[in-house]
């Protein structure tokens, strides 16, 4: 396709994903996606390896961002008392990807703090949703985009990334974005640039 059949070729930043599985699924539709996190990508594709508030001006026509979740997942909250410093910093450091100078913003995070300190979600999404059979409430903050619109609904209704056992890269499993929703990310939202 070109731009004479109303699409248009985006410039696509994925913010904190080391999996590239975001980045990938725009790849694949035709966009130029590049992934951007503070540690190496998993799998070889175009990757910023630093942290991505150096390169939030760099003219991008969307954002995909998974900041990390650790200090303000509700699931932690037994913690909350402990943490206040931490807390207040990645809510800062949520508020700056939530105002960057970028015309189409995603935010995605777990149900968190950033509901009642920020703004609550404009969607909260489920892999089962998206033909993944497991639940996992997925909240997402929308700048100009529309809500996702579920794929493939599929059956099961447990939470398996949650039951993982403890193993070094535990966090790792548990963070990465499901292949469905990063597919209905990339068919939704690269679509038609207009
Ligand atoms: C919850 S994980 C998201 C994983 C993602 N869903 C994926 O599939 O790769 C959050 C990520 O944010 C990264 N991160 C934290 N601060 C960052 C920064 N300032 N710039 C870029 N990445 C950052 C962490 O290294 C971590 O990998």
């Amino acid at each position: 396709m070109d731009q004479s059949d109303g699409w248009n070729r985006m410039k696509v930043l994925v913010a904190c994903e080391f999996s590239g599985a975001v980045r990938d699924a725009f790849i694949a539709n035709g966009h130029d996606a590049m992934s951007c996190d503070l540690l190496p990508t998993d799998v070889p594709g175009p990757h910023y390896e630093g942290d991505v508030l150096d390169i939030l001006g760099n003219g991008w026509d969307i954002m995909i961002a998974h900041p990390p979740c650790t200090h303000l997942a509700v699931s932690g909250a037994r913690w909350f008392k402990d943490k206040v410093e931490e807390q207040k910093e990645a809510l800062e450091f949520v508020k700056l990807l939530l105002d960057a100078p970028i015309p189409k913003i995603a935010l995605e995070n777990p149900i968190s703090i950033i509901s009642s300190k920020i703004r609550k979600p404009d969607q909260i999404v489920q892999p089962w949703q998206f033909g993944h059979g497991e639940t996992k409430a997925t909240c997402l903050w929308l700048k100009n985009l529309p809500k996702l619109v579920p794929t493939d609904i599929v059956d099961g209704r447990e939470p398996k990334v949650h039951m993982l056992p403890p193993s070094a890269d535990r966090w790792k499993l548990r963070s990465l974005t499901y292949s469905g929703i990063a597919k209905a990310m990339a068919d939704q939202w690269g679509g038609s640039g207009e």
